[in-house]
C-alpha cells in the first residue's frame, strides 16, 4: 500500500514536470490534492486496509500531501512570475554576477595627471626606447665614460655600449635630433637603476621636460614648475630651488616643494627639514645643444626631471614605495 502512495507521488511530479501553462498546474493540483484527488481518495479509504498497515500508511500519505502541496504552490509562483523551468526562461531574479573592475594604476593616473597639466601649457607628449645606447643615455648628455656622474646612476648594463636608460633625459637628444626649435615637450616612462631597498626600486617612472626657445629664461622655468606643483598639490605650496649640479644642465637646481604633511614645520617625512625634493632642473648646456647641432647663441632652454612614485607618494600620503609595485587589491582599489 505504501507503494501506492509513493506511486502517486511520483506521477504527480513528472506530470507537473512536463506543465508548460498556470491551467495545467491547476488541472494537476485537482488530480492529486482536490477534494476528490489521488491523495485525498488515498487518505480516505485507509480506514479500509488492514489495521495493522493504517498508521504508516496514514503517516506516508500525509507526508507526500504536505510535500506535493508545497511543490505546486512553488510551481504556481514560479510560472506566475514567468520562471517556469519548463518554459527555458532566464530567471531573472536572481542575482546578477558583479563584474570586477578594475582601475588605473595611482602610477598612470599620476603620469597623465602630470602629462595633462603640460599639455594644457602647450607642451606635446614625447617617448623614447627604454634599451638606450651609451650615446643617447650619457655621453651625448654630456656625460662623458668615465664622468663620476656615471656613479650616481648604479647602470644596468645589457652590453658595453648598451644600457637599461636610467632616466627619461635621452627622450629630449631624441626629440632635439628629429625636431628644430622651438620645442616643447614631457615625456614620460619607466627608468632602471641597479637600486633596491625601502625607497628604491629597480624600475621606476620619471617625466622627462624640455622647453627649447629664443631668449629662454630661468625665470619661465620656475614659472612652469611653480604652476605644475600649484596644480598637482595646491595653490599654497611654495617651491625653493637649491642649486644643483647635472651635467646636462648649467646653471642646474634641485627643486624643493613645502613639505605637504607639516607645511614647513618639520615632520619625520621631511626629515625635520620643512621641505621635500621634488625633481631636477636646469637651463640646457650648450655642450647638448651642440651635440644635437642646434645654434647654442640663437637658442637656450630649459629641462626638468621628475620622479613619478615620489609625487605620487606625497599626492596620496602613501609611505611605502613597495606598494606600487605588488599589485595587492586591496592597496589598487582605493584609487
Ligand atoms: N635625469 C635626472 C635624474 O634622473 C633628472 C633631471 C635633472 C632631468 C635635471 C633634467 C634636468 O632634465 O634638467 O636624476
Amino acid at each position: 500500500m505504501e507503494n501506492r502512495i509513493e506511486q502517486i507521488e511520483a506521477e504527480a511530479l513528472a506530470s507537473l514536470s512536463n506543465a508548460s501553462d498556470m491551467e495545467q498546474i491547476k488541472s494537476l493540483s485537482v488530480k492529486y490534492l482536490g477534494r476528490k484527488g489521488l491523495v485525498t481518495l488515498f487518505l480516505r479509504n485507509i480506514s479500509e486496509l488492514p489495521v495493522e498497515e493504517r498508521p504508516e500508511a496514514g503517516k506516508q500519505a500525509n507526508i507526500t500531501k504536505k510535500r506535493l502541496e508545497a511543490v505546486f504552490e512553488e510551481a504556481a509562483k514560479r510560472m506566475a512570475a514567468g520562471l517556469s523551468d519548463n518554459s527555458g526562461a532566464i530567471d531573472v531574479t536572481l542575482p546578477g554576477r558583479p563584474a570586477a573592475q578594475g582601475s588605473l594604476h595611482p602610477i598612470t593616473t599620476t603620469t597623465r595627471r602630470i602629462c595633462s597639466i603640460f599639455a594644457r601649457m602647450g607642451f606635446d607628449i614625447a617617448e623614447g626606447p627604454e634599451v638606450e645606447s651609451d650615446y643617447y643615455n650619457f655621453e651625448a648628455l654630456n656625460i662623458p665614460k668615465n664622468h663620476p656622474a656615471r656613479d650616481m646612476q648604479d647602470t644596468f648594463y645589457v652590453s658595453e655600449n648598451i644600457v637599461l636608460r636610467t632616466h627619461t633625459s635621452p627622450i629630449q637628444v631624441h626629440v632635439m635630433e628629429q625636431n628644430a626649435p622651438p620645442i616643447r615637450i614631457v615625456a614620460p616612462g619607466k627608468v632602471y637603476r641597479c637600486d633596491s631597498d625601502l625607497t628604491h626600486t629597480p624600475m621606476f617612472h620619471q617625466v622627462e621636460g624640455l622647453l627649447v626657445d629664443e631668449a629662454v629664461s630661468f625665470g619661465d622655468l620656475k614659472g612652469i614648475l611653480e604652476s605644475l606643483a600649484h596644480q598637482i598639490f595646491d595653490e599654497h605650496i611654495r617651491l625653493r630651488f637649491r642649486p644643483s649640479f647635472f651635467p646636462f644642465t648649467e646653471p642646474s637646481a634641485e627643486v624643493d616643494i613645502l613639505c605637504v604633511m607639516c607645511r614647513g614645520k618639520g615632520c619625520k617625512v621631511c626629515s625635520q627639514t620643512g621641505w621635500l625634493e621634488v625633481m631636477g632642473c636646469g637651463m640646457v648646456h650648450p655642450a647638448v645643444f651642440e651635440n644635437v647641432g642646434y645654434n647654442t647663441r640663437k637658442y637656450s632652454g630649459f629641462a626638468f626631471g621628475m620622479g613619478v612614485e615620489r609625487l605620487a607618494m606625497l599626492k596620496y600620503g602613501i609611505n611605502d614605495l613597495r606598494m606600487f609595485f605588488e599589485s595587492d587589491q586591496r592597496f589598487l582599489r582605493q584609487f
